[in-house]
């Protein structure tokens, strides 16, 4: 098998990396549970990125404050209060962005941790009382136009930082992969994550059509049916391989929607076990919306026998653990 880390680097070498993140996250085999589960389950920490609150929205905010630093903006607008706002309100912060966040509901409905990073970084909160899109949208068009008149220079962030920039940080992880397997000799056959917002799935498939690495990679919808899922994913490889200039191939593309329960945020049976098996079994943290539904799936496979005898089997934990405390 032949591994070169020289083919993502070269597709990347145009685009700053900002280095938020600390990397190589660390990569290992759990035994345990490999033992467990009569397979050879290996791990990527991606909760482990260091940066803020960490989790995979740092590998995407590398690229997506470079972008925004080369663009020369002065401002960072987002939606929502997720862990990518909150993840990007300090990267906004640290490089002397103003940070602007737009949350539905009004200030007493809000999180009060979440409140309270926002406000060790400084960002403007501004709040919709209607929680529907419609009335999102009108608010952060409002907002956008009131700061470009105050001669702002604004960078939209995409909600979850997916978008063909934020896709690059895992363009760049996949090289990781790469690296790990020249190092240690060790072929993943098939790599398992959450899929939520897409830039975690797209960076990673473009990652292996670009360095031709073998391997399945099988995103666990959190929340949409496989069908709309895998349209979203094409949707932004499309951009994204465009924007390189290089080809994708949409068949590539692997979406499980079994194992996200009721739906959205909705805790499922399987995740909870599957949580419960990784804190007791390895120690490691899982949350009940992404990697908890993602781990669900992972540990149906092996149970069911749908991995192949010496198969290697690679699970990224995309974060989402701090998640358990607030
Ligand atoms: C912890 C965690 N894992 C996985 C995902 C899904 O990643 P992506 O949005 O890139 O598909 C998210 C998205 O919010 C997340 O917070």
């Amino acid at each position: 098998m032949k591994y070169d880390t020289n083919l993502i680097n070269t597709e990347l070498k145009n685009f700053p990396n900002m280095e938020l993140s600390i990397t190589p996250t660390p990569i290992y085999q759990l035994h345990r549970i490999s033992k467990r589960l009569g397979c050879n389950i290996y791990i990527m920490r991606e909760d482990l990125t260091g940066f803020c609150i960490g989790g995979n929205k740092i590998r995407k905010l590398d690229y997506l404050i470079g972008d925004a630093i080369g663009k020369g903006a002065d401002t960072l607008i987002t939606t929502a209060a997720s862990s990518f706002s909150r993840n990007a309100a300090a990267a906004g912060k640290i490089f002397g962005f103003e940070v602007h966040v737009v949350l539905t509901g009004n200030k007493s409905e809000q999180n009060s941790a979440s409140q309270a990073l926002f406000q060790q970084f400084d960002s403007v909160l501004h709040y919709v009382e209607q929680t529907d899109e419609h009335s999102l949208k009108k608010e952060y068009g409002r907002i956008v136009s009131e700061l470009s008149n105050q001669g702002k220079k604004i960078y939209h962030l995409h909600p979850g930082g997916s978008d063909a920039i934020g896709s690059l940080g895992y363009i760049n992880a996949f090289n990781q992969i790469v690296q790990y397997s020249q190092d240690k000799g060790t072929h993943f056959n098939k790599i398992i994550h959450s899929s939520g917002s897409t830039a975690t799935q797209v960076g990673l498939l473009l990652g292996q059509s670009i360095s031709e690495y073998d391997v399945t990679i099988i995103g666990i919808a959190a929340s949409q049916k496989s069908k709309i899922q895998t349209q979203r994913v094409y949707k932004l490889a499309q951009s994204t391989s465009q924007m390189l200039g290089i080809q994708f191939d949409k068949s590539k593309i692997v979406v499980d929607d079994n194992f996200m329960g009721s739906g959205y945020a909705i805790p499922s049976k399987e995740a909870e076990l599957a949580v419960k098996m990784f804190a007791s079994t390895e120690g490691v943290l899982l949350d009940d919306i992404y990697s908890g539904k993602a781990a669900a799936g992972l540990i149906h496979y092996a149970e069911n026998g749908m991995f192949n005898e010496g198969d290697n089997i690679l699970f990224i934990h995309t974060g989402g653990n701090s998640g358990l405390f607030y």
